[in-house]
């Protein structure tokens, strides 16, 4: 028989959310709550596995009585509160975020971004070619992932998937400061000679694609890469006892790139070398 983890009880709190009442198990965020009511909030730096780190401010909401607008990845749901996700204000706001992150990086393999900047009406190129913070050539350095910082949104989702959130490996960090922060490993040097144990961690969270599978960056260089043709399979890694779950991404009868899912609750999405990339013996076909 299965045991299923309870947990400990939490006290609902309630509140009001775009004119209806919400109750939400105390600690939740206003965006946990959005989420269960069906409300679709953009998020970018927020990650279901990671501390809220309040980077990209596209998911700012309006809570009544407070003088600036609240990121609703982060902010607590309190009891009594007022909260409206759709106003002109939020609205603008996630506007002009989704202006400035276009205008500055390539978002073109950044999950729903086209949709969202569809629905709040942003002129991409409204602050002009100037804007672009980085302008460098992928780093192709290895055989099994990407590194594209012209992608790069500057969320630090990496840092803390490869740092003291999950891996403790401490590869990836913030090199620079102000206009010049950018994320590097040690020296700015190649990723091979890093303390990078290739765990791919940090490609499970990656927003936007700036760090990405060898496997999918060859793909879309070909043209081949096809998300509508993909199957994902969620199975257990065999190579060792922790028997962490795969999803094994398959497309015309090829793994293309494995992930893990987020609610597992040992593993929270992350794997080792072996589970993430070590599938090529799957496709021998001598
Ligand atoms: S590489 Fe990806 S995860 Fe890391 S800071 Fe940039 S956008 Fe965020
Ligand atoms: S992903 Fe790594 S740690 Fe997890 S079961 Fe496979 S080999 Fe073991
Ligand atoms: S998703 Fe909330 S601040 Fe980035």
């Amino acid at each position: 028989m299965t045991a299923i983890p309870l947990g400990v009880p939490r006290r609902l709190v309630e509140f009001t959310l775009d004119g209806q009442e919400a109750r939400v198990p105390e600690g939740s965020t206003i965006l946990d709550a959005c989420r269960a009511a069906g409300k679709d909030v953009p998020t970018l730096c927020q990650g279901d596995t990671l501390t809220p780190k309040n980077a990209c401010r596209v998911c700012v909401v309006e809570v009544e009585g407070a003088r600036t607008l609240a990121p609703a990845c982060s902010r607590r749901a309190e009891q009594g509160m007022v909260v409206r996700t759709d106003t002109e204000r939020a609205r603008h706001s996630r506007k002009v975020v989704l202006e400035l992150l276009a205008s500055s990086v390539d978002l073109s393999t950044t999950p729903s971004v086209a949709q969202w900047i569809k629905e709040y009406e942003a002129k991409p190129d409204r602050f002009g070619p100037d804007a672009a913070r980085v302008d460098e050539e992928p780093r192709v350095d290895n055989d099994l992932y990407v590194r594209d910082y012209g992608k790069c949104i500057l969320c630090y989702k990496c840092v803390d998937a490869c740092g003291d959130q999950w891996q403790n490996s401490f590869a990836i960090s913030v090199s620079g400061r102000g206009f010049d922060a950018r994320i590097a490993v040690e020296h700015d040097g190649p990723l091979t000679d890093s303390a990078c144990v290739y765990c791919g961690n940090c490609i499970e969270v990656c927003p936007t694609g700036a760090l990405s599978f060898k496997s999918e960056f060859d793909m879309r260089a070909a043209g081949t890469w096809d998300e509508e043709r993909q199957t994902a399979t969620t199975t257990v890694c065999a190579y060792c006892g922790v028997g962490c779950n795969l999803t094994l991404h398959v497309q015309d009868n090829e793994i293309v790139k494995v992930t893990s899912p987020h609610d597992n609750p040992v593993t929270h999405g992350n794997l080792c070398i072996k589970g993430r990339f070590g599938y090529q013996h799957v496709q021998n076909r001598d």
